[in-house]
């Protein structure tokens, strides 16, 4: 209900309230006033015409008639009567109620009235209501008889109605004008109001909106900077991205840092091939650099990666859609060794992913970090054609390399985003360069997580590692004039996935995979996607099949789960036991619950290129991603991006940023085995309806929270950063360099 309209309905009960009690007390108060009058009347009429009563007393009936005839000449005295003492009625008038007789005055006279004179009293009569009094006429101080007078009272109901009429008229009248009043008053005093505001917003600051005029402004930005963010389009995609850049940003290109290239060229004895590697970071990159333009920097790790690029390393990318290039950075097996495969990978992987393993810290390959870092930070440099680039330095191979990049461009806008989790202040605190990583990321503008704890835990090793200033509110660490802001950005994939484009149908994958596999074609399907990598959970994946099939016997000779494994990282030993372990662990789920020609896990060693994937993923009933610990896990989108016919279930472990986004999945604890077990049933048995409501939101999640949208925000980030740093002076504008800056 509106303010006023509430107001006015207070205002219209309190003045009811006020006209009923006053209604009340004035006819109480005018009552009483009327009967003492009526009393004094009848006393008075009776004692003006008591010479000639007591005359007419002795005289008899007919001049006691005429008498009491007189006295009733007031049209309000209904009529008289004269009783004698014993109570024989001597006269009475002809209007007279003879309800009221003498002998019934007497009686109660006798019982009440006895020393009162005169006596009164009001009764109730068919007609109305009226006034009886009995008084006593005397003569020479000796009582003859009584006079009984009565009158009519029907003007004094008269007189109450017509008070309460006024009464009424009168609220009506006051209701009325006080709320004619008060809305004239509300109007006059939002206008006064809404002109003080607005004289206090265009700055001329009156002291009683001082406090409000911050807050209000601060508001009216917000609400104008989110319009005209969705006024420029709803989901974000290629375009929206490719527009952010060159108005926010200035048409500027931007810069990659990644260890991992998006497409290695590899010998085969069928020629030079195009791989593209199972990264979840180049899943997501990938589709960013194509929709903007600029330079990739990356290890070039393919047997055919020389041979196709310039003497600079350079190469035009993707194959045969040629947008961006590719800037490949050579490395000696030494220095793969001490900083990809050491460092990177029995250090810093380790260490940040809650998976039981040791890190590794050696110092030899620290040492490589060290080197390798600056010198990709060199090969950046070296791409750039401003003083003030935007660059994007991707994940845990390059911490030093923000700080390295700042040193010799103190303007450049660093982005890096950090793609696996980041553990807690005491667990950062077991490697030995703690401070040296951590110094080495707040070169960086923004330093981007998946999540808001990611980011917490980040600024908690900040605060237990380092000197700098912590702003909490803003989420940034200063140091000296330079500040880092911390953000959570959870990646994405693209949408729609380009490689769905060129894919047969769900039904026609079904049947192709199936046949593939060798298997029935009403077979029960699930797939697993990982690298083979200790913290996917693969062993854990493979019990809780076993577990189903133990506890759920419908299911067996049905049910076969396909797990494609690329190999990952096998120079390191770990990945090598775990690649045992792996396979000894399938054979055995197989020995058990194989029979005849079934099979229930059949394990694919090898890479398996985009489309094959994306095949799998249509063909299954279910995808288990079961990570130990995982910062996003990129899998879970991909299988939802495939599933374009809306059936599918997704089964995910609560330890992927993912499970997050993708509350629809059916979320377990992987080393709960019973529960994955029962959860990898119920999938199997999901209704339709249920997996299509599931699918459906799950959809809309990725579709709108896609890789474009984080970057986009992103950019949107950093450009608002730059503009800031211009407008204090820090930055000039963009001044091209010649290249031979680097
Ligand atoms: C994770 C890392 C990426 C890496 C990917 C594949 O997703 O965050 O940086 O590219 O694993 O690992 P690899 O060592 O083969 O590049």
């Amino acid at each position: 209900m509106p303010r006023l309209l509430r107001f006015l309905l207070l205002l219209l009960c309190g003045l009811a309230l006020i006209t009923a009690v006053g209604y009340v007390a004035l006819t109480r108060t005018t009552h009483r006033w009327f009967e003492t009058d009526l009393r004094a009347r009848s006393l008075f009429v009776v004692t003006a015409t008591k010479q000639l009563l007591a005359r007419n007393w002795e005289i008899g009936r007919e001049g006691l008639v005429d008498a009491l005839e007189d006295i009733t000449r007031d049209e309000r005295v209904m009529g008289a009567a004269a009783c004698s003492l014993d109570g024989q009625r001597l006269a009475v008038t002809a209007a007279y109620p003879l309800d009221f007789g003498c002998r019934w005055v007497l009686a109660r006279l006798s019982q009440e009235g006895e020393g009162t004179d005169p006596w009164t009293t009001t009764e109730e009569l068919p007609g109305g209501r009226v006034h009886l009094s009995a008084i006593t006429v005397t003569t020479e101080g000796k009582p003859l008889g009584r006079v009984l007078l009565v009158h009519d009272l029907s003007y004094l109901e008269r007189r109450e109605a017509t008070t309460r009429n006024l009464l009424l008229v009168a609220f009506f009248v006051l209701s009325l004008g006080a709320a004619t009043i008060t809305m004239i008053a509300e109007r006059l005093a939002f206008r006064v109001w809404t002109s003080e505001l607005r004289r206090a917003l265009s700055g001329e600051v009156t002291r009683d909106f001082k406090p409000l005029v911050g807050d209000v402004r601060a508001l009216v930005e917000r609400l104008a900077s989110e319009r005209d963010r969705e006024a420029r389009g709803g989901n974000w995609n290629p375009e929206r991205l490719r527009s952010t850049l060159t108005t926010h940003l200035e048409g500027e290109r931007v810069i990659i840092l990644a260890n991992r290239e998006p497409y290695i060229h590899e010998k085969t004895p069928d020629g030079v091939k195009v791989l593209h590697p199972a990264s979840g970071l180049v899943t997501a990159l990938e589709p960013v650099m194509r929709a903007c333009s600029g330079v990739w920097v990356a290890h070039g790790s393919g047997s055919a990666d020389k041979q196709t690029s310039d003497a600079r390393g350079h190469v035009k990318v993707p194959p045969g859609e040629e947008s961006y290039s590719l800037r490949r950075v050579w490395l000696s097996d030494a220095e793969e060794n001490g900083y990809y495969y050491g460092f990177s990978n029995e250090g810093l992987w380790p260490l940040c992913h809650v998976a039981h393993a040791r890190p590794v810290f050696r110092a030899e390959d620290w040492e490589h970090y060290v080197r390798v870092n600056r010198k990709f930070a060199d090969a950046v440099c070296e791409e750039v054609d401003t003083e003030d680039p935007i660059i994007l330095v991707q994940d845990y191979h390059f911490a030093l390399a923000p700080r390295m990049i700042r040193e010799r461009l103190p303007r450049a806008t660093i982005l890096t985003f950090w793609h696996i989790p980041w553990p807690s202040a005491e667990r950062i605190g077991i490697c030995p360069w703690r401070e040296e990583i951590i110094s080495g990321l707040l070169g960086s503008s923004i330093v981007g997580f998946h999540t808001q704890q990611h980011c917490n835990n980040f600024i908690d090793a900040v605060d237990t590692f380092m000197e700098s200033r912590i702003d909490r509110e803003a989420n940034a660490i200063v140091q000296g004039a330079r500040r880092s802001l911390v953000r959570p950005y959870p990646i994405s994939i693209e949408w729609p996935v380009h490689w769905l484009e060129s894919l047969p149908s769900v039904g026609e994958c079904r049947v192709s995979v199936r046949k593939e596999l060798g298997l029935p074609a009403d077979a029960l399907l699930g797939v697993g996607i990982d690298r083979l990598d200790y913290t996917k959970g693969i062993e854990e994946r493979l019990q809780a099949v076993d577990e189903l099939l133990t506890r759920h016997p419908e299911f067996r000779g049905r049910f076969t789960f396909a797990q494609l494994a690329a190999p990952s990282r096998t120079k390191i030993a770990r990945y090598r036991e775990l690649n045992d372990r792996v396979e000894a662990l399938a054979d055995e789920i197989n020995a058990r619950w194989g029979k005849d020609d079934y099979r229930p896990i059949i394990l694919l060693r090898s890479h398996h290129e985009p489309p094959t994937v994306f095949r799998y993923y249509r063909a299954a009933e279910l995808c288990y991603v079961s990570s130990l610990h995982d910062g996003m896990n990129l899998v879970a989108k991909e299988f939802v991006a495939a599933r374009d016919d809306e059936l599918g279930v997704l089964v995910l472990s609560q330890f992927t940023g993912a499970a997050r986004d993708l509350t629809e999945a059916l979320i377990v604890n992987p080393y709960d085995l019973g529960q994955a077990g029962d959860a990898l049933a119920a999938a199997l048995r999901m209704p339709e309806d249920e997996q299509r409501e599931r699918m459906c939101s799950m959809r809309r999640m990725v579709s709108e929270f896609n890789v474009y949208r984080w970057a986009g925000r992103m950019l949107v980030d950093a450009a608002e950063l730059r503009r800031r740093e211009r407008v204090s002076g820090r930055l000039s504008a963009p001044t091209v360099l010649t290249r031979a800056m680097g």
